[in-house]
Protein backbone atom coordinates (compact mmCIF):
# COMPACT_ATOMS: atom_id res chain seq x y z
CA UNK A 1 0.00 0.00 0.00
CA UNK A 2 1.16 3.38 -0.95
CA UNK A 3 1.48 5.74 2.16
CA UNK A 4 2.69 9.83 1.48
CA UNK A 5 3.61 11.92 4.06
CA UNK A 6 1.90 15.33 4.09
CA UNK A 7 3.43 17.83 6.26
CA UNK A 8 2.45 21.43 7.79
CA UNK A 9 2.61 23.68 5.09
CA UNK A 10 3.79 27.69 4.59
CA UNK A 11 1.24 29.42 2.73
CA UNK A 12 -0.66 27.78 -0.80
CA UNK A 13 -0.63 30.77 -3.05
CA UNK A 14 -0.95 31.00 -6.89
CA UNK A 15 -3.61 30.35 -9.65
CA UNK A 16 -4.57 27.04 -10.14
CA UNK A 17 -7.10 25.09 -13.22
CA UNK A 18 -8.50 22.16 -11.80
CA UNK A 19 -9.04 18.64 -13.53
CA UNK A 20 -11.96 18.20 -15.81
CA UNK A 21 -15.32 17.47 -14.22
CA UNK A 22 -15.39 13.86 -12.98
CA UNK A 23 -19.25 13.61 -13.16
CA UNK A 24 -19.75 15.45 -16.36
CA UNK A 25 -16.79 13.41 -18.38
CA UNK A 26 -18.36 10.23 -17.51
CA UNK A 27 -21.69 11.72 -19.13
CA UNK A 28 -20.20 12.78 -22.09
CA UNK A 29 -18.77 9.75 -23.13
CA UNK A 30 -21.89 7.21 -22.79
CA UNK A 31 -24.11 10.18 -23.87
CA UNK A 32 -21.72 10.62 -27.38
CA UNK A 33 -21.24 6.99 -27.95
CA UNK A 34 -25.61 6.89 -27.58
CA UNK A 35 -25.52 9.59 -30.64
CA UNK A 36 -25.54 10.22 -34.03
CA UNK A 37 -22.33 11.51 -35.60
CA UNK A 38 -19.31 12.50 -33.96
CA UNK A 39 -18.76 13.98 -30.93
CA UNK A 40 -16.31 16.84 -29.76
CA UNK A 41 -15.89 16.91 -26.21
CA UNK A 42 -13.14 19.10 -24.99
CA UNK A 43 -11.38 19.11 -21.46
CA UNK A 44 -12.05 15.17 -20.59
CA UNK A 45 -11.09 14.23 -17.35
CA UNK A 46 -7.90 11.76 -17.83
CA UNK A 47 -8.02 9.73 -14.79
CA UNK A 48 -8.97 6.19 -13.61
CA UNK A 49 -12.37 6.35 -12.97
CA UNK A 50 -12.96 8.07 -16.70
CA UNK A 51 -10.85 5.65 -18.52
CA UNK A 52 -12.94 2.83 -17.30
CA UNK A 53 -15.88 4.58 -19.23
CA UNK A 54 -13.45 5.57 -22.47
CA UNK A 55 -12.94 1.28 -22.55
CA UNK A 56 -16.80 0.66 -21.32
CA UNK A 57 -18.08 2.80 -24.46
CA UNK A 58 -15.32 1.66 -26.78
CA UNK A 59 -16.59 -2.25 -26.24
CA UNK A 60 -19.75 -1.45 -26.92
CA UNK A 61 -18.84 0.19 -30.30
CA UNK A 62 -18.56 3.66 -29.98
CA UNK A 63 -14.98 4.90 -32.07
CA UNK A 64 -12.98 7.71 -29.73
CA UNK A 65 -10.04 9.70 -31.06
CA UNK A 66 -8.35 10.89 -28.31
CA UNK A 67 -5.26 13.54 -28.43
CA UNK A 68 -3.89 15.45 -25.11
CA UNK A 69 -5.12 18.73 -24.81
CA UNK A 70 -2.93 19.34 -21.59
CA UNK A 71 -1.89 17.67 -17.93
CA UNK A 72 -5.02 15.15 -16.93
CA UNK A 73 -6.85 16.15 -20.04
CA UNK A 74 -7.99 15.10 -23.09
CA UNK A 75 -9.77 16.35 -26.30
CA UNK A 76 -11.91 13.65 -27.84
CA UNK A 77 -13.83 12.63 -30.89
CA UNK A 78 -16.67 10.21 -30.30
CA UNK A 79 -18.20 8.74 -33.10
CA UNK A 80 -21.62 7.38 -31.81
CA UNK A 81 -23.50 4.02 -32.65
CA UNK A 82 -27.15 5.59 -31.83
CA UNK A 83 -29.18 4.66 -29.09
CA UNK A 84 -29.84 0.90 -30.11
CA UNK A 85 -26.92 0.18 -31.40
CA UNK A 86 -24.60 -0.55 -28.59
CA UNK A 87 -22.25 -3.44 -29.56
CA UNK A 88 -22.98 -7.37 -28.28
CA UNK A 89 -20.78 -9.57 -29.22
CA UNK A 90 -21.02 -12.52 -26.67
CA UNK A 91 -18.37 -11.57 -24.53
CA UNK A 92 -20.37 -9.00 -22.93
CA UNK A 93 -18.30 -8.49 -19.24
CA UNK A 94 -17.48 -4.50 -18.79
CA UNK A 95 -15.04 -3.83 -16.34
CA UNK A 96 -16.48 -0.40 -14.44
CA UNK A 97 -13.30 0.02 -12.65
CA UNK A 98 -14.28 1.60 -9.11
CA UNK A 99 -16.51 3.95 -11.27
CA UNK A 100 -19.90 4.08 -9.41
CA UNK A 101 -21.77 6.12 -12.00
CA UNK A 102 -20.28 4.09 -15.01
CA UNK A 103 -21.73 1.65 -13.16
CA UNK A 104 -25.06 2.84 -12.09
CA UNK A 105 -25.60 5.08 -15.25
CA UNK A 106 -24.67 3.03 -18.07
CA UNK A 107 -27.18 0.33 -17.40
CA UNK A 108 -29.98 2.97 -18.33
CA UNK A 109 -28.76 2.89 -22.08
CA UNK A 110 -27.95 -0.93 -21.83
CA UNK A 111 -31.37 -1.91 -20.81
CA UNK A 112 -33.47 -0.54 -23.98
CA UNK A 113 -31.42 -2.31 -26.25
CA UNK A 114 -33.79 -5.06 -27.16
CA UNK A 115 -31.43 -7.64 -27.53
CA UNK A 116 -28.11 -8.60 -26.09
CA UNK A 117 -26.43 -8.89 -22.46
CA UNK A 118 -24.07 -7.03 -20.50
CA UNK A 119 -22.54 -7.96 -16.60
CA UNK A 120 -21.06 -4.69 -14.84
CA UNK A 121 -18.64 -5.68 -12.53
CA UNK A 122 -15.47 -4.19 -10.68
CA UNK A 123 -12.99 -3.84 -7.74
CA UNK A 124 -13.66 -4.93 -4.67
CA UNK A 125 -15.00 -1.49 -3.35
CA UNK A 126 -17.55 -1.31 -6.55
CA UNK A 127 -18.92 -4.99 -5.19
CA UNK A 128 -19.55 -3.08 -2.08
CA UNK A 129 -22.00 -0.50 -3.74
CA UNK A 130 -25.50 -1.43 -4.13
CA UNK A 131 -27.11 -1.23 -7.87
CA UNK A 132 -30.55 -2.65 -6.44
CA UNK A 133 -31.31 0.92 -6.66
CA UNK A 134 -31.24 1.14 -10.42
CA UNK A 135 -32.32 -2.71 -10.95
CA UNK A 136 -35.41 -1.57 -9.07
CA UNK A 137 -36.69 0.84 -11.72
CA UNK A 138 -35.52 -0.39 -14.86
CA UNK A 139 -37.51 -3.74 -13.75
CA UNK A 140 -40.05 -1.62 -13.52
CA UNK A 141 -39.40 -0.67 -17.54
CA UNK A 142 -39.85 -4.15 -18.52
CA UNK A 143 -35.90 -4.85 -18.22
CA UNK A 144 -34.47 -7.78 -16.94
CA UNK A 145 -31.50 -7.57 -14.42
CA UNK A 146 -29.72 -9.83 -12.37
CA UNK A 147 -27.72 -9.03 -8.93
CA UNK A 148 -25.75 -10.68 -5.98
CA UNK A 149 -27.97 -11.20 -3.05
CA UNK A 150 -30.64 -9.05 -5.23
CA UNK A 151 -28.42 -6.13 -4.14
CA UNK A 152 -24.59 -6.00 -5.66
CA UNK A 153 -22.65 -6.49 -8.15
CA UNK A 154 -22.12 -7.77 -10.89
CA UNK A 155 -25.11 -6.62 -12.35
CA UNK A 156 -26.02 -8.30 -15.33
CA UNK A 157 -28.57 -6.21 -17.70
CA UNK A 158 -30.58 -8.06 -20.37
CA UNK A 159 -31.74 -5.55 -23.34
CA UNK A 160 -35.20 -5.66 -23.78
CA UNK A 161 -38.26 -3.54 -24.90
CA UNK A 162 -38.99 -0.43 -22.39
CA UNK A 163 -42.46 1.19 -21.57
CA UNK A 164 -42.55 4.81 -19.62
CA UNK A 165 -42.96 5.16 -16.40
CA UNK A 166 -43.63 7.51 -13.19
CA UNK A 167 -40.76 7.00 -10.60
CA UNK A 168 -40.32 8.21 -7.09
CA UNK A 169 -36.81 8.01 -6.03
CA UNK A 170 -36.51 6.97 -2.70
CA UNK A 171 -33.18 8.67 -2.25
CA UNK A 172 -31.93 11.60 -3.64
CA UNK A 173 -29.06 10.23 -6.48
CA UNK A 174 -28.05 12.12 -9.19
CA UNK A 175 -26.74 8.47 -10.57
CA UNK A 176 -29.93 7.01 -10.13
CA UNK A 177 -31.84 10.23 -12.24
CA UNK A 178 -29.70 9.45 -14.70
CA UNK A 179 -29.95 6.21 -15.32
CA UNK A 180 -33.75 6.29 -16.07
CA UNK A 181 -33.79 9.17 -17.51
CA UNK A 182 -31.42 7.60 -19.94
CA UNK A 183 -33.64 4.49 -19.87
CA UNK A 184 -36.82 7.15 -20.86
CA UNK A 185 -34.65 8.06 -24.41
CA UNK A 186 -35.22 4.41 -25.10
CA UNK A 187 -39.01 3.55 -23.85
CA UNK A 188 -42.12 3.78 -25.33
CA UNK A 189 -44.00 7.04 -24.26
CA UNK A 190 -42.76 9.55 -21.17
CA UNK A 191 -40.61 8.35 -18.56
CA UNK A 192 -41.42 10.96 -14.83
CA UNK A 193 -38.75 11.09 -12.24
CA UNK A 194 -38.93 12.47 -9.44
CA UNK A 195 -36.50 13.79 -7.07
CA UNK A 196 -36.88 13.93 -3.05
CA UNK A 197 -34.71 17.01 -3.47
CA UNK A 198 -32.70 18.70 -5.97
CA UNK A 199 -29.56 16.31 -7.15
CA UNK A 200 -26.81 17.72 -10.00
CA UNK A 201 -28.81 17.63 -13.39
CA UNK A 202 -25.20 17.50 -15.40
CA UNK A 203 -27.78 14.75 -17.24
CA UNK A 204 -30.93 16.72 -17.77
CA UNK A 205 -28.78 19.61 -19.07
CA UNK A 206 -26.53 17.20 -21.23
CA UNK A 207 -29.73 15.45 -22.99
CA UNK A 208 -31.06 18.95 -23.59
CA UNK A 209 -28.23 20.13 -25.35
CA UNK A 210 -28.59 16.41 -27.44
CA UNK A 211 -31.90 17.67 -28.44
CA UNK A 212 -33.76 15.44 -26.19
CA UNK A 213 -37.56 16.67 -25.15
CA UNK A 214 -36.74 16.90 -21.58
CA UNK A 215 -38.88 19.31 -19.10
CA UNK A 216 -38.33 20.15 -15.31
CA UNK A 217 -40.98 21.09 -12.92
CA UNK A 218 -41.17 21.88 -9.30
CA UNK A 219 -43.82 19.76 -7.79
CA UNK A 220 -45.15 20.56 -4.31
CA UNK A 221 -46.10 18.47 -1.65
CA UNK A 222 -47.18 18.60 1.67
CA UNK A 223 -43.67 20.20 3.41
CA UNK A 224 -42.66 22.45 5.88
CA UNK A 225 -40.74 25.51 4.90
CA UNK A 226 -37.42 23.84 5.44
CA UNK A 227 -38.36 20.95 3.19
CA UNK A 228 -36.34 20.89 -0.09
CA UNK A 229 -38.13 21.34 -3.05
CA UNK A 230 -38.86 18.00 -5.34
CA UNK A 231 -38.22 17.77 -9.16
CA UNK A 232 -39.95 16.23 -11.46
CA UNK A 233 -38.06 15.53 -14.66
CA UNK A 234 -39.70 14.18 -17.89
CA UNK A 235 -38.22 13.05 -20.92
CA UNK A 236 -40.01 11.06 -24.16
CA UNK A 237 -38.73 7.94 -25.82
CA UNK A 238 -36.97 8.84 -29.40
CA UNK A 239 -35.12 7.58 -32.12
CA UNK A 240 -32.15 9.30 -31.62
CA UNK A 241 -30.10 11.95 -30.10
CA UNK A 242 -26.89 14.09 -30.82
CA UNK A 243 -24.51 16.05 -28.82
CA UNK A 244 -22.67 17.62 -31.19
CA UNK A 245 -19.97 18.86 -28.81
CA UNK A 246 -19.24 19.63 -25.20
CA UNK A 247 -16.61 21.74 -23.33
CA UNK A 248 -16.22 20.48 -19.51
CA UNK A 249 -15.67 22.75 -16.98
CA UNK A 250 -13.21 22.13 -14.19
CA UNK A 251 -14.65 20.01 -11.18
CA UNK A 252 -15.50 21.93 -8.08
CA UNK A 253 -15.18 18.59 -6.13
CA UNK A 254 -11.46 18.22 -6.56
CA UNK A 255 -11.00 21.84 -6.41
CA UNK A 256 -12.56 21.65 -3.05
CA UNK A 257 -9.98 20.00 -1.52
CA UNK A 258 -7.84 22.88 -2.82
CA UNK A 259 -10.20 25.34 -1.56
CA UNK A 260 -10.51 24.03 2.11
CA UNK A 261 -6.54 23.58 2.03
CA UNK A 262 -6.34 27.59 1.45
CA UNK A 263 -9.36 28.08 4.12
CA UNK A 264 -6.85 25.98 6.40
CA UNK A 265 -3.37 27.09 6.19
CA UNK A 266 -1.85 30.22 7.32
CA UNK A 267 -1.58 32.78 4.73
CA UNK A 268 -2.94 31.32 1.76
CA UNK A 269 -4.42 32.66 -0.90
CA UNK A 270 -6.05 30.74 -4.04
CA UNK A 271 -7.33 31.23 -7.28
CA UNK A 272 -9.30 28.66 -8.70
CA UNK A 273 -9.88 28.98 -12.79
CA UNK A 274 -12.47 27.82 -15.51
CA UNK A 275 -14.06 25.88 -12.09
CA UNK A 276 -17.56 24.27 -12.30
CA UNK A 277 -20.40 26.50 -10.85
CA UNK A 278 -23.48 23.99 -11.46
CA UNK A 279 -25.56 25.29 -8.49
CA UNK A 280 -26.70 21.66 -7.92
CA UNK A 281 -22.94 21.40 -7.23
CA UNK A 282 -21.89 24.41 -5.25
CA UNK A 283 -23.26 23.85 -1.95
CA UNK A 284 -19.86 23.53 -0.49
CA UNK A 285 -19.52 26.80 -1.21
CA UNK A 286 -22.64 28.24 0.31
CA UNK A 287 -21.70 26.01 3.19
CA UNK A 288 -17.68 27.18 4.14
CA UNK A 289 -18.84 30.85 3.40
CA UNK A 290 -21.53 30.11 6.59
CA UNK A 291 -18.44 29.28 8.37
CA UNK A 292 -16.96 32.65 7.70
CA UNK A 293 -14.48 31.22 4.78
CA UNK A 294 -13.11 33.88 2.65
CA UNK A 295 -14.54 32.93 -0.88
CA UNK A 296 -14.81 35.05 -3.37
CA UNK A 297 -16.63 33.69 -6.13
CA UNK A 298 -17.22 35.27 -9.74
CA UNK A 299 -19.54 33.02 -11.74
CA UNK A 300 -19.19 34.17 -15.52
CA UNK A 301 -21.41 31.43 -17.18
CA UNK A 302 -20.01 32.20 -20.38
CA UNK A 303 -19.50 29.25 -22.46
CA UNK A 304 -21.40 26.18 -22.75
CA UNK A 305 -24.40 25.28 -20.83
CA UNK A 306 -22.19 24.52 -17.38
CA UNK A 307 -21.37 27.78 -15.05
CA UNK A 308 -18.49 28.13 -14.55
CA UNK A 309 -15.79 30.72 -13.00
CA UNK A 310 -13.37 31.78 -10.61
CA UNK A 311 -13.17 31.16 -6.99
CA UNK A 312 -10.76 32.52 -4.65
CA UNK A 313 -10.02 31.49 -1.29
CA UNK A 314 -7.76 33.06 1.30
CA UNK A 315 -7.11 31.81 4.97
CA UNK A 316 -9.54 32.92 8.30
CA UNK A 317 -10.90 31.99 11.38
CA UNK A 318 -13.94 29.64 11.26
CA UNK A 319 -16.81 29.43 13.04
CA UNK A 320 -18.85 25.91 13.50
CA UNK A 321 -21.96 25.22 10.98
CA UNK A 322 -24.93 22.96 10.81
CA UNK A 323 -26.17 20.76 7.14
CA UNK A 324 -29.26 19.43 7.26
CA UNK A 325 -30.81 16.87 4.76
CA UNK A 326 -31.53 19.85 1.67
CA UNK A 327 -28.08 20.45 1.37
CA UNK A 328 -26.68 17.47 1.86
CA UNK A 329 -27.19 16.31 -2.17
CA UNK A 330 -25.75 19.81 -3.11
CA UNK A 331 -22.50 18.68 -1.07
CA UNK A 332 -22.14 15.11 -1.11
CA UNK A 333 -18.78 14.26 -1.95
CA UNK A 334 -17.54 17.55 0.23
CA UNK A 335 -19.17 16.65 3.01
CA UNK A 336 -15.55 14.88 4.59
CA UNK A 337 -14.35 18.47 4.27
CA UNK A 338 -16.97 19.72 6.20
CA UNK A 339 -15.61 17.44 8.80
CA UNK A 340 -12.28 18.59 8.44
CA UNK A 341 -13.03 22.59 8.43
CA UNK A 342 -14.99 22.15 11.15
CA UNK A 343 -11.90 20.49 13.35
CA UNK A 344 -10.61 24.06 12.70
CA UNK A 345 -13.91 26.36 13.64
CA UNK A 346 -15.39 27.52 16.98
CA UNK A 347 -18.09 25.28 18.21
CA UNK A 348 -19.82 21.91 17.13
CA UNK A 349 -20.23 21.41 13.26
CA UNK A 350 -22.72 18.76 12.32
CA UNK A 351 -24.13 16.74 9.35
CA UNK A 352 -27.09 14.74 9.73
CA UNK A 353 -29.25 13.47 6.62
CA UNK A 354 -26.43 12.22 4.73
CA UNK A 355 -26.77 8.38 5.36
CA UNK A 356 -26.06 8.07 1.50
CA UNK A 357 -22.07 8.18 2.57
CA UNK A 358 -22.20 4.82 3.38
CA UNK A 359 -22.44 3.49 0.00
CA UNK A 360 -19.61 5.49 -0.99
CA UNK A 361 -16.22 4.18 -2.37
CA UNK A 362 -15.97 3.71 1.43
CA UNK A 363 -18.48 3.72 4.33
CA UNK A 364 -17.29 7.57 4.26
CA UNK A 365 -19.31 8.31 7.57
CA UNK A 366 -17.01 5.48 8.95
CA UNK A 367 -13.59 6.44 7.21
CA UNK A 368 -14.04 9.97 7.84
CA UNK A 369 -14.57 9.20 11.76
CA UNK A 370 -11.73 7.03 12.09
CA UNK A 371 -9.74 8.82 9.94
CA UNK A 372 -10.18 11.87 11.74
CA UNK A 373 -9.75 11.17 14.81
CA UNK A 374 -6.49 9.20 14.58
CA UNK A 375 -4.52 12.28 13.93
CA UNK A 376 -6.42 14.18 16.60
CA UNK A 377 -10.32 15.19 16.01
CA UNK A 378 -13.40 15.40 18.25
CA UNK A 379 -15.34 13.59 16.79
CA UNK A 380 -18.75 11.43 16.97
CA UNK A 381 -20.15 9.34 13.79
CA UNK A 382 -24.06 9.62 13.85
CA UNK A 383 -26.21 6.89 11.99
CA UNK A 384 -26.59 9.97 9.00
CA UNK A 385 -24.02 12.03 9.27
CA UNK A 386 -21.39 13.04 12.19
CA UNK A 387 -20.79 15.34 15.08
CA UNK A 388 -17.20 17.57 15.02
CA UNK A 389 -16.25 19.84 18.25
CA UNK A 390 -13.55 22.03 16.62
CA UNK A 391 -10.61 22.48 18.58
CA UNK A 392 -8.73 24.86 16.86
CA UNK A 393 -6.25 22.20 14.66
CA UNK A 394 -5.32 18.49 14.70
CA UNK A 395 -2.44 17.05 15.95
CA UNK A 396 -1.36 14.77 12.86
CA UNK A 397 -0.60 10.87 12.74
CA UNK A 398 -1.76 8.87 10.05
CA UNK A 399 -5.07 8.12 7.97
CA UNK A 400 -5.98 5.22 6.20
CA UNK A 401 -7.47 5.99 2.49
CA UNK A 402 -9.28 2.55 2.50
CA UNK A 403 -8.98 2.87 -0.87
CA UNK A 404 -11.53 5.99 -1.27
CA UNK A 405 -9.96 8.82 -3.69
CA UNK A 406 -11.97 11.73 -1.35
CA UNK A 407 -10.25 10.19 1.52
CA UNK A 408 -7.11 10.81 0.22
CA UNK A 409 -6.88 13.96 -0.83
CA UNK A 410 -8.79 15.01 2.63
CA UNK A 411 -6.05 13.23 4.30
CA UNK A 412 -3.39 15.46 2.21
CA UNK A 413 -5.06 18.83 3.19
CA UNK A 414 -5.74 17.41 7.41
CA UNK A 415 -1.32 16.99 7.01
CA UNK A 416 -0.88 20.49 5.59
CA UNK A 417 -3.10 22.18 8.29
CA UNK A 418 -1.33 19.86 10.66
CA UNK A 419 0.82 20.49 13.62
CA UNK A 420 3.12 17.00 13.10
CA UNK A 421 1.82 16.22 9.19
CA UNK A 422 -0.19 13.08 8.18
CA UNK A 423 0.91 10.36 6.44
CA UNK A 424 -2.03 9.15 4.26
CA UNK A 425 -1.73 5.44 4.03
CA UNK A 426 -3.19 4.53 0.72
CA UNK A 427 -2.57 7.32 -1.14
CA UNK A 428 -2.87 6.18 -4.61
CA UNK A 429 -6.34 5.89 -5.07
CA UNK A 430 -6.39 9.57 -5.73
CA UNK A 431 -5.88 8.48 -9.56
CA UNK A 432 -9.52 7.74 -9.78
CA UNK A 433 -10.62 11.67 -9.90
CA UNK A 434 -7.32 13.62 -9.25
CA UNK A 435 -3.90 12.18 -10.34
CA UNK A 436 -1.63 14.83 -10.01
CA UNK A 437 -3.05 16.35 -7.28
CA UNK A 438 0.19 15.75 -4.89
CA UNK A 439 2.44 17.71 -7.39
CA UNK A 440 -0.10 20.64 -7.80
CA UNK A 441 -0.21 21.14 -4.31
CA UNK A 442 3.62 21.26 -3.44
CA UNK A 443 3.52 24.11 -6.73
CA UNK A 444 0.87 25.70 -4.63
CA UNK A 445 2.72 25.60 -1.06
CA UNK A 446 6.17 26.85 -3.16
CA UNK A 447 3.89 29.76 -4.69
C1 LIG B 1 -22.50 11.32 -8.93
C2 LIG B 1 -23.51 11.41 -8.02
C3 LIG B 1 -23.31 11.24 -6.58
C4 LIG B 1 -21.86 11.45 -6.20
C5 LIG B 1 -20.92 10.71 -7.09
C6 LIG B 1 -21.09 11.13 -8.54
C7 LIG B 1 -22.82 11.44 -10.37
O1 LIG B 1 -23.67 9.92 -6.23
O2 LIG B 1 -21.63 11.10 -4.87
O3 LIG B 1 -19.57 10.95 -6.71
O4 LIG B 1 -21.90 11.61 -11.19
O5 LIG B 1 -24.00 11.37 -10.69
P1 LIG B 1 -25.22 9.50 -5.96
O6 LIG B 1 -25.98 9.68 -7.19
O7 LIG B 1 -25.17 8.06 -5.54
O8 LIG B 1 -25.69 10.39 -4.86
Amino acid sequence: MSAVRFEPSGPLRGELTPPPDKSISHRAAIVAAMGEGECRVESYLDSHDTRSTLVAVGGLGADIEEAVAGPGRLDLKIRGVGLRGARFDGASGIDVGNAGTLLRVLPGWLAGQGRGAWTLDGDESIRRRPVDRVAQPLREMGARLECRDERLPPLRVEGAALSGISYELPIASAQVKSCVLLAGLLADGETRVTEPAPTRDHTERMLRAAGASLEVESVSSLVTARSPQRRRITVRGTRSIELGSIAIPGDLSSAAFLIAAALLVHGSDLRIDEVGLNPTRSGFLGIANRMGGLLEVDDESAAGNEPRGTVRARHGGLTATRVGPAEVPLAIDELPLVALLGCFADGDTVVTGAQELRHKESDRIAAVVDGLRGIGAEIEALPDGFAVTGTGGLRGGALDTRGDHRMAMLGAVAGLASREGVEVRGFDSVSVSYPRFESELAQLASG
